[in-house]
């Protein structure tokens, strides 16, 4: 095998895409990842790093495209945002190759063999199906004068200090994207400063903007350090005529060095900030802290297969672990006998109660309490055992404790909502030592245009 060498220029035939959305190649043996480089085209590419098994390059050419290629992305900051890195292919080439990610990902990283595949759920929509955004403020120099100016976007790929300013981000619904241009205006001509990670000083941090896919109605966080938001009032009112059913702001102060957009302390509200969705027939409130997956049209399509999946029947106890609002358990307890969810944000209990009560659900109960001290209480609550246990943990997994403590509850049937395929694959290792089988993987698509996918695994138990 001759050697490969950084700064090497190669000409390479891609193979495969890697969760991640990288392509994959292989030069004389060696794994190469190109990023933007789709399976079927060959392409010139320029090593920047090597490591023992593998070496990461740039993209320096297309020699022959693939034919799915879309040579012009609709997004205008596609080549610099880092966000959207598959809009270079068709909806149903992002879907096909995603299917094959989450297979691929649970053969390799969790070991497994004999399991079947479900044809993935594509999000009923492809562009506009996010109904929250969120946004960072920066100081960035101006693209017509050159002159440094307060901008609203998205990191810069891997810059934790640069912002891009995204005007509007087609991902989003296009109400949010009057109300993303009379913030910015308002904020301009009131002179604000943005917050500064490397110094942590600076006032505007974040604006986080929901919106209901229902009701049509919108509403805006705005994430600052200490200081004084004048003119609020003016902000609210031109938001209230510009923006087609603009109902609530909070202005939330977050003094943390993480740049995570989380409130802290509330210091002004105007409005009523809780949003309503209806899903499948359900009705939900959603606090503004409160987790809601993000495409509402494709949480349709997946609280409706996990019920179906749980083969619940009159006698079933379900423990839905990490229900934010109660959107899964809801959708489970008409054909089971009891629901008990579990969450650690208090807000997001408060609306799944009121959840269960508005839809007439009277066999849930659902406790505020961060995991693993939650699955305590659940055992109490349940009062018997868990015949299904469902847990959708954030992006990182699930920890060792709270998982050891869910597969000791020996439930029948498990199912793993997971909305990233290496740390599902990680813990699924762990579910099967202690003493599970998958059985069905339905991938379902909810964030087009990015590599991200959501899987839904059911596990039987051995001896069950
Ligand atoms: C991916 S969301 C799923 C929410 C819900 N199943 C749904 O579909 O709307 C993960 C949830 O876990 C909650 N969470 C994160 N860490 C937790 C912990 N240690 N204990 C309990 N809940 C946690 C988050 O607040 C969030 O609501």
């Amino acid at each position: 095998m001759s050697e490969i060498r950084k700064n090497d220029l190669v000409t390479v035939e891609i193979q495969d895409l890697a969760y991640g959305g990288l392509g994959v190649a292989r030069h004389n043996g060696f794994v190469v990842f190109v990023p933007n480089a789709l399976p079927g085209e060959r392409v010139a590419a320029r090593i920047v790093k090597k490591k023992a098994n593998h070496a990461q390059a740039v993209l320096e050419r297309i020699e022959q495209a693939s034919p799915h290629r879309i040579a012009n992305p609709p997004c205008p900051v596609y080549d610099r945002c880092g966000g959207c890195t598959w809009q270079n292919l068709p909806h149903e080439e992002q879907t096909r190759w995603k299917e094959k990610q989450v297979v691929d990902t649970l053969r390799h990283l969790g070991r497994q063999e004999a399991f079947e595949t479900r044809p993935i759920l594509r999000s009923p929509l492809a562009f506009r199906y996010r109904n929250k955004m969120e946004y960072s403020w920066g100081i960035e120099p101006s693209e017509r004068h050159g002159a440094p100016q307060l901008v609203l976007g998205f990191h810069k790929p891997g810059r934790f200090d640069r912002i891009l300013p995204v005007p509007a981000c087609l991902l989003q619904p296009e109400a949010l994207d009057e109300l993303h241009a009379t913030l910015l205006q308002w904020a301009r001509e009131q002179g604000f400063g943005a917050h500064d990670p490397r110094r942590h000083e600076g006032f505007l941090r974040h604006a986080v903007m929901r919106y209901s896919f229902t009701t049509g109605e919108s509403i805006l966080l705005l994430l600052t350090h200490e200081g004084e938001l004048t003119s609020k009032e003016q902000l609210v009112e031109r938001l209230r005529e510009r923006v087609g059913g603009f109902k609530a702001f909070v202005w939330g102060i977050n003094r943390g060095v993480a740049d995570v957009a989380r409130i802290e302390e509330e210091r002004w509200v105007w409005g009523n900030p809780i949003l309503e969705e209806e899903v499948n027939g359900l009705r939900f409130e959603i606090s503004p802290q409160s987790f809601f997956q993000t495409n509402t049209a494709g949480a349709a399509l997946l609280y409706a297969k996990v019920a179906e999946l749980a083969e619940l029947a009159a006698d079933s106890r379900l423990l839905d672990a990490y229900c934010g609002t109660g959107a899964i358990g809801l959708h489970c307890a008409c054909q089971a006998g009891g629901v008990v969810g579990v969450e650690m944000v208090t807000e997001a209990i408060w609306n799944a109660r009121r959840n269960a009560e508005r839809n007439g659900i009277d066999n849930t109960v659902f406790l505020a309490a961060p995991m693993p001290r939650g699955l305590e209480l659940a055992r109490c609550a349940a009062g018997g055992a868990f015949s299904h246990v469902v847990i959708d943990p954030p992006r990182g997994g699930m920890d060792k404790r709270s998982l050891a403590g869910l597969i000791d509850l020996q439930a029948p049937t498990f199912l793993y909502v997971s909305c990233n395929p290496a740390t599902l694959a990680r813990d699924i290792v762990t579910i099967c030592e202690g003493g599970y089988v998958i059985d069905v993987v339905q991938p379902v698509d909810m964030f087009p245009q990015t590599y991200h996918i959501e899987t839904i695994v059911r596990l039987r138990r051995r001896d069950g």
